[in-house]
């Protein structure tokens, strides 16, 4: 909710333009949805060290690392995950305005907060990206016992068991990890980046 008025744009005189002549490479946000334990955080990092290496400026946004600091007074109701996802969108865009190619790893379980966040940059600057793992593999792994807590009721409104997941319909990536391997996966999303101009020399 809007709570000030009476405020105005700064424009300044260094822009996003300026500051990626500088970089060399195109910024963007490499959106990564998905279950909890689909494999989003080891993929985006896996990802962001191949760009690294390159010397393409990253950062990467990790779900529960910000329900620790900023979202930290977010909990898992519809509500509060759709502020989580606006506020992490708010903060891609400011990375993606400073210039950098920015990774997050949240379920972000609803298609309307994705696309909210595909609206906040301009065209192109949103890559969309599943992490396409079957829910029963992802309860199988459960790295962190919160499926097994989910099931006897402990955890309520677990995505995929008691509160929805909303898969991409035409996400710009599609990532089948019962095909491909976290190095795969991580090739082909850097492949997709070379293609379309976003990096050079990777
Ligand atoms: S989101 O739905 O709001 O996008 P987010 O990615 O920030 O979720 O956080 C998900 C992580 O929080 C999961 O990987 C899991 O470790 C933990 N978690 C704790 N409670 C829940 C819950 N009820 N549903 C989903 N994940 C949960």
């Amino acid at each position: 909710m809007k709570k000030s008025a009476n405020i105005v744009w700064h424009e300044h005189n260094i822009g996003k333009s300026e500051r990626c002549t500088l970089k060399g490479h195109k910024p963007a946000i490499l959106w990564f949805t998905g279950l909890s334990g689909s494999g989003k955080s080891t993929i985006a990092g896996a990802v962001e060290e191949r760009l690294f290496e390159a010397g393409i400026h990253t950062y990467l946004l990790d779900g529960d690392n910000i329900r620790m600091g900023l979202n930290r007074d977010l909990g898992f109701s519809a509500q509060e995950r759709v502020e989580n996802i606006r506020r992490i969108g708010e903060v891609s865009r400011l990375f993606v305005d400073a210039g950098l190619m920015v990774l997050t790893a949240f379920i972000s379980p609803f298609r309307s907060d994705r696309e909210m966040v595909r609206g906040m940059v301009e065209d192109g600057e949103f890559i969309e990206i599943f992490i396409d793992t079957p829910i029963e593999v992802c309860e199988s792994r459960d790295p962190k016992g919160l499926y097994k807590r989910a099931r006897s009721g402990e955890i309520a409104e677990f995505t995929g068991i008691s509160s929805p997941y909303e898969a991409p319909q035409r996400p710009e990536i599609h990532i089948d990890t019962l095909r491909l391997s976290k190095e795969e996966a991580a090739e082909a999303i850097v492949a997709y980046l070379k293609k379309r101009g976003y990096i050079e020399n990777v």
